[in-house]
């Protein structure tokens, strides 16, 4: 058994205020910035400084206590009209990951059932977000564990990841990426393949530094590679993360996750999401109804200062797509691996 030996958290609760590690400049760079205001995590959300579902969801939580800290009233329904207006800006940041609606639910819920004064009300929510950070780091690991169980029956296998499932989009370990470091671990794995995911190159920037940083053997491919490895033999499974699982196990994730299912049945690979519960939204019956985020069309035009395409040319970004239930073996949670029809039954 290997030991790990690299814990990257991306957001740290630190001398009364936030610390998050800016995702926009690795891997060139490993700089942090400070949150002291909700608004600033607003902002670090919606730029994705911070990003990832679980990432986002442990996020906001600190941001709606950084919101609470700033509200200057002693009247408890004031403050939690006040309250109520932060969730709302924190709820316009992305719409894709529940988590984000989840976190935010979690923190109003807890203001309006603490009976106390607001400065004791103030002091539960930070306790809640500390509680949604430290109960996300335990389900990833429990996710990456019983992922072992999806390995196929050979002594050290390949897995293809697409965007960035790891710590830096979790609280740590990750859900794609928490399979890989368990299965690391309990060396079971060959190598992973990490798609770059056009785009903003989630998985060439941060899957493939994560990897680096722990010694896990890497290889970039580009998201049209992805065919042509399996057909070499290269992939034994793809595991991949999710932003939001609507109740009958149709998945949305990072755009080119729906091809890459397909492209995974054409081939006989079996293909998994890694996620917690808290990324399954039960009041969706089917992936229809999950909001698709749209981005900046700079992202495919330019890359940096640099443009790419003519002048004249038009763009359409949609940053996640929904895979249907039925390419996906199965859902790796943190309760074990349910096949995506009977998830319903697992509420
Ligand atoms: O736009 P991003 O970088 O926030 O998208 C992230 C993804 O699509 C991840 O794969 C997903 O959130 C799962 S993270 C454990």
């Amino acid at each position: 058994m290997k030991t790990l030996s690299n814990p990257i958290y991306p957001v740290i609760w630190q001398d009364n205020h936030v610390v998050l590690i800016d995702q926009t400049r690795l891997p060139g760079e490993h700089s942090t910035v400070n949150i002291n205001r909700s608004q600033d995590m607003a902002e670090a959300i919606t730029t994705m400084i911070v990003r990832g579902a679980p990432a986002i969801g442990v996020a906001a939580g600190y941001g709606m206590y950084l919101g609470a800290r700033e509200i200057d009233t002693r009247n408890r329904e004031e403050f939690l009209t006040q309250l109520d207006a932060i969730a709302k800006m924190l709820g316009e940041t992305r719409p894709t990951a529940v988590n984000l609606f989840w976190a935010i639910s979690r923190m109003l819920k807890t203001a309006q059932e603490s009976t106390g004064t607001v400065a004791e009300i103030k002091a539960t929510l930070l306790e809640t977000a500390k509680a949604i950070q430290q109960e996300d780091l335990n389900t990833c690991q429990a996710i990456g564990d019983h992922g072992l169980s999806v390995l196929p029956d050979k002594p050290q296998s390949t897995i293809l990841t697409h965007c960035n499932a790891g710590s830096l989009a979790t609280a740590g370990y990750g859900t794609a990426l928490g399979v890989v470091r368990s299965a690391w671990r309990e060396e079971k794995l060959q190598r992973v393949y990490a798609d770059e995911t056009r785009p903003r190159l989630q998985g060439a920037k941060l899957t493939a530094w994560e990897c680096v940083q722990e010694g896990i053997p890497v290889t970039v491919i580009t998201d049209s590679m992805s065919a042509h490895c399996m057909r070499e033999g290269k992939i034994d499974l793809v595991v991949v993360g999710a932003d939001r699982i609507a109740a009958n196990g149709d998945t949305a994730n990072k755009i080119g996750t729906y091809s890459l299912a397909i492209i995974a049945q054409a081939h006989n690979v079996p293909f998994y999401v890694a996620a917690p519960f808290s990324t399954i939204d039960f009041a969706l019956s089917d992936g229809s109804q999950i909001p698709i985020e749209e981005r900046n069309v700079t992202e495919i035009r330019q890359i940096g200062k640099t443009s790419l395409c003519p002048d004249g040319a038009e763009f359409y970004n949609p940053a996640f797509d929904v895979t249907p239930a039925d390419l996906i073996a199965g859902i790796i949670t943190e309760k074990g691996v349910i096949k995506p029809h009977l998830l319903a039954n697992s509420k």
